[in-house]
C-alpha cells in the first residue's frame, strides 16, 4: 500500500508539534488561531520564526524553503538588502503623513513605463481594495452595473467579486450558460450575486453568447490570464483576444486582474499576450513586502478618479514605506531576474513531467513563469483547462497527503497545489524539490 493521508498527517503533526501548540494557544485570542484563512495546513499552521533568502524557519526548528512566498509576494526572497534599506531610510524621513510624497510619484511612473496598458494609475492598500476600486470605475464610466467573471476567479475578500472563486461543485449547476454564483462566505449579502455573471475558462462559445446576452448591462469583465487561488489555469492567448474583441464591440470594460501575474514578466503577464486591456488591478510584488494594490489603465478611464466623478480616498493609500520598497523591488525585477524566475519553472514543469509521463502516473505539472501548479489526476494525461477540472479530474485526498509530506521534508507548497518560484532559490534547491516531489510520488503510488 502507498503512502497515505493518514501517515502523512502524522508525520506533519510530529514535525510541527510546535506550531500545533502554538496554534491550540493562538485560538485562545485569534478565531481558528490566525488571520490569514486561506493557510490551511492541514490540521494547523506552520508558525515561523525567521525568513531569510529562499527560506523560512519555523518556530518548530524546521528549514522549509519557500514555494509560498507569501502567496507570490515576495519574489526576492526574505532580508533582500536593497528593499530593506529602501523600508530603512524612508522610515528615517518620516512616515504615514498626510501629504502624497515622492516616492508614490516614482513608483506610479516606473509601473506606467512597464506596463503598456497604464498611463495612470491610482494606488491602495490591497488588491482586494484594488478590485472593488476597479469595478467602481468601470461601473462609473459605462453607466453599467453587472459584472463577468470567471469561475474559479479569485479577485479579492471584498463583497462584490466574493462568488464561486471556490465554489462547492454540488450547489453550482452543470448548465455552463447559467451559472449559479455562489457566495464565498456567510455574511455576503444575497441579492450581490444579482450582479455577477459567471464565465467559465477557456470556453469560448459560452462566454460568447454570455456577454452578448448581458451586453446591456456588463459594465465590465475581469479575469485573471492565469487563476491563482481558485486553482492555477492558464487561460489560452485565442481565447483572451476574443475576450478582448466582444468586450470592444459590446462596451464592456476589460479589466486583468495581475495581482500575481505581475510577477511574471516586466510589462506583466499581459506582455506576453501582446492584448491591452482596460484596466489591470495588481498588488503583492509590487508593494516590496507591504500592502500595497493598485489599478491602472488608460488616461482616459482613469482620469475620472481626478474628476472627483469616482469617489476612492484611503487613509493609507499609497504607502510611503511600500511604494519605497516597492521601487526597491521593481529595480531589481529585470530581464535577466525574470529569464532566471521563469527559467527554473520551466525546469520544474519539463523533469516533473517527462518523469511522470514516462512511469505513467497521474500527476502533472502546469501553469507559466514562476507559478506553477500541480495536480494528482484521476487518470495519467489529464490536465487541467478549467476550474471544474479540479472537481472532475484532480483527487483532493491524494493533494492533501502530499502537501503534509513536501511540508514535512523540508519544502513549502501552497496546499492546494502551488508553487511560487523566488530569485535566491539556487539549482540545488530547485534539484532538492524535484527529487523529494518524485519520491513522495512514487511512495503515494507504490
Ligand atoms: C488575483 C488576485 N486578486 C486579488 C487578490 C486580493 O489580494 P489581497 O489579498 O492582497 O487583498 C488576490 C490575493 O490572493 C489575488 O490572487
Amino acid at each position: 500500500m502507498g503512502l497515505c493521508y493518514q501517515e502523512s498527517l502524522e508525520h506533519f503533526l510530529t514535525v510541527f508539534k510546535k506550531s500545533g501548540e502554538m496554534s491550540e494557544y493562538a485560538s485562545e485570542f485569534i478565531p481558528g488561531s490566525y488571520s490569514r484563512r486561506s493557510f490551511n495546513y492541514g490540521p494547523h499552521a506552520i508558525y515561523v520564526d525567521r525568513a531569510e533568502g529562499a527560506y523560512v524557519y519555523t518556530i518548530d526548528g524546521k528549514r522549509l524553503l519557500d514555494f509560498n512566498n507569501n502567496f507570490t509576494v515576495s519574489v526576492l526572497g526574505y532580508q533582500n538588502k536593497q528593499v530593506d534599506q529602501a523600508i530603512i531610510d524612508t522610515m528615517k524621513k518620516g512616515f504615514s503623513i498626510g501629504n502624497p510624497t515622492e516616492e508614490e510619484v516614482e513608483l506610479a511612473k516606473m509601473l506606467c513605463e512597464r506596463i503598456d496598458s497604464f498611463e495612470k494609475v491610482k494606488f491602495f492598500c490591497s488588491a482586494s481594495e484594488a478590485c472593488v476600486g476597479a469595478l467602481r470605475i468601470a461601473r462609473a464610466y459605462t453607466g453599467k452595473r453587472k459584472a463577468a467573471k470567471m469561475e474559479g476567479g479569485y479577485h479579492g475578500f471584498l463583497d462584490d467579486f466574493s462568488f464561486s472563486a471556490h465554489p462547492d461543485a454540488s450547489k453550482a449547476g452543470n448548465d455552463l450558460e447559467n451559472i449559479t454564483p455562489i457566495p464565498e462566505s456567510a455574511g455576503i449579502p444575497e441579492n450581490r450575486a444579482e450582479d455577477v455573471v459567471l464565465l467559465t475558462q477557456n470556453n469560448i462559445e459560452v462566454c460568447e453568447k454570455l456577454l452578448r446576452k448581458y451586453a446591456d448591462e456588463l459594465a465590465c469583465v475581469v479575469m485573471e490570464l492565469q487563476s491563482g487561488s481558485g486553482g492555477i489555469v492558464t487561460l489560452d492567448i485565442d481565447f483572451v483576444k476574443r475576450i478582448r474583441e466582444l468586450t470592444k464591440e459590446l462596451g464592456i470594460l476589460l479589466i486583468f486582474d495581475e495581482t500575481i501575474m505581475i510577477r511574471a514578466y516586466k510589462g506583466g503577464f499581459q506582455s506576453r499576450y501582446g492584448i491591452k486591456p482596460d484596466l489591470t488591478i495588481s498588488g503583492k510584488t509590487i508593494g516590496g513586502g507591504i500592502p500595497l494594490g493598485v489599478v491602472g489603465g488608460s488616461a482616459e478611464v482613469m482620469d475620472i478618479v481626478a474628476k472627483d466623478i469616482v469617489q476612492m480616498s484611503g487613509t493609507h493609500h499609497g504607502h510611503r514605506l511600500a511604494c519605497a520598497a516597492g521601487i526597491a523591488t521593481l529595480k531589481q525585477l529585470d530581464d535577466a531576474a525574470y529569464e532566471r524566475l521563469n527559467s527554473m519553472g520551466e525546469r520544474i514543469k519539463e523533469e516533473l513531467n517527462g518523469w511522470a509521463e514516462k512511469r505513467k502516473l497521474p500527476f502533472v505539472l502546469f501553469g507559466e513563469s514562476s507559478v506553477l501548479g500541480y495536480a494528482f489526476t484521476k487518470e495519467p494525461g489529464q490536465t487541467i483547462r478549467t476550474h471544474r477540472d479540479y472537481w472532475n479530474k484532480s483527487d483532493g485526498e491524494k493533494m492533501q497527503t502530499y502537501a503534509l509530506e513536501i511540508a514535512a521534508r523540508g519544502f513549502l507548497p501552497v496546499h492546494r497545489g502551488q508553487l511560487g518560484l523566488t530569485l535566491p532559490m539556487t539549482d540545488e534547491d530547485i534539484a532538492n524539490f524535484i527529487e523529494t516531489t518524485k519520491e513522495i510520488v512514487t511512495e503515494i503510488y507504490q
